[in-house]
């Protein structure tokens, strides 16, 4: 009897609160009681468009100087796909939090300010997820705080991409582009017109933050600052006060760069004649 009356109760309760309560409310309470920590999940999760990616490493094998010595810019890739494991890194490498209290990233930021936003475009069969399926083709924006991304628009979007960027053929055979934009009135806001320089200052510590931890997860990537501002954007699906600045393919290289100590001390020995 008391089962009956509470199976009608939360019925009813359900109907009126799908019909009372936004559906972005009800997300994230159903998103609330099923939490588990990132610790937990052992990979990804999947729903309403959120992938909630792995927690990311804060150990390496590769020391910063080795990244360093052998970070080069790389368009010559391998046809295998990245795992979502190395796409996390990379995106936490390039603004993944680090403290706790203001949420401070692993960029610095000129008065905290955070203007950036980092997107990465996914394109098909590219990004295997632990199960053996792969991540779902389209633009996804990364959200520092959670660690996860959102599905922003799906389809594949590497030719219309490849075209925006100048026809850059490593943008073609990349698995992954990570695109940064900025909104630039969170900084100037706060420091005026310098704020602009502040901006462009800070997308190429990310940039170059994306550049090591490749390097570091021998992944290949090149900064490309040559594209269509306006064209990148809409291909990505930012809205129209965000500025494209730094495009960034992700993808396993054909080749590697390394040098010795030895070839460094003769380099400069011949400098120094
Ligand atoms: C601001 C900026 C814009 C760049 N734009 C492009 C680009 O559009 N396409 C490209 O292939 N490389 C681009 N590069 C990469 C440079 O060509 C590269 O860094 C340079 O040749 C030195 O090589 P390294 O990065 O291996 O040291 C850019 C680099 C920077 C810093």
């Amino acid at each position: 009897m008391v089962s009956r009356r509470f199976f009608v109760i939360s019925l009813l309760l359900s109907i009126l609160s799908s019909m009372l309560i936004p559906p972005a409310i009800l997300g994230y309470a159903r998103r609330l009681l099923t939490f588990r920590s990132p610790d937990t999940y052992g990979g990804y999760a999947i729903g309403d468009d959120i992938v909630d990616l792995p927690l990311p490493s804060l150990t390496g094998l590769v020391s910063v100087e080795e990244a360093l010595a052998s970070r080069r810019s790389i368009r010559e890739y391998l046809p295998d796909p990245l795992t979502i494991v190395e796409l996390s890194q990379i995106l936490w490498a390039s603004y993944g939090v680090t403290e706790f209290r203001y949420g401070f990233k692993t960029t610095p930021s000129a008065g905290a300010t955070y203007p950036l936003n980092v997107y990465v475009v996914v394109y098909p069969r590219s990004v295997v997820l632990g199960n053996l399926s792969y991540l779902t083709e389209g633009s996804y924006i990364y959200i520092p705080e959670a660690h996860r991304l959102k599905l922003v628009k799906r389809g594949d979007l590497s030719r219309e991409l490849y075209k925006a960027c100048l026809e850059q053929e490593w943008i073609l055979r990349a698995k992954a582009v990570i695109v940064i934009t900025a909104i630039y009135e969170r900084t100037t806001r706060r420091y005026g017109d310098r704020g602009v320089r502040y901006v462009w200052i800070e997308v190429g510590h990310a940039g170059q933050n994306i550049y090591l931890q490749a390097t570091a997860l021998q992944l290949a990537t090149v900064a490309i600052g040559a594209f269509h501002d306006n064209w990148v954007r809409e291909v990505i699906g930012a809205p129209v006060n965000e500025h494209t600045l730094y495009v960034m393919p992700i993808a396993k290289p054909a080749w590697r760069h390394k040098i010795t100590r030895e070839q460094l001390a003769s380099y400069i020995g011949k400098h120094r004649l």
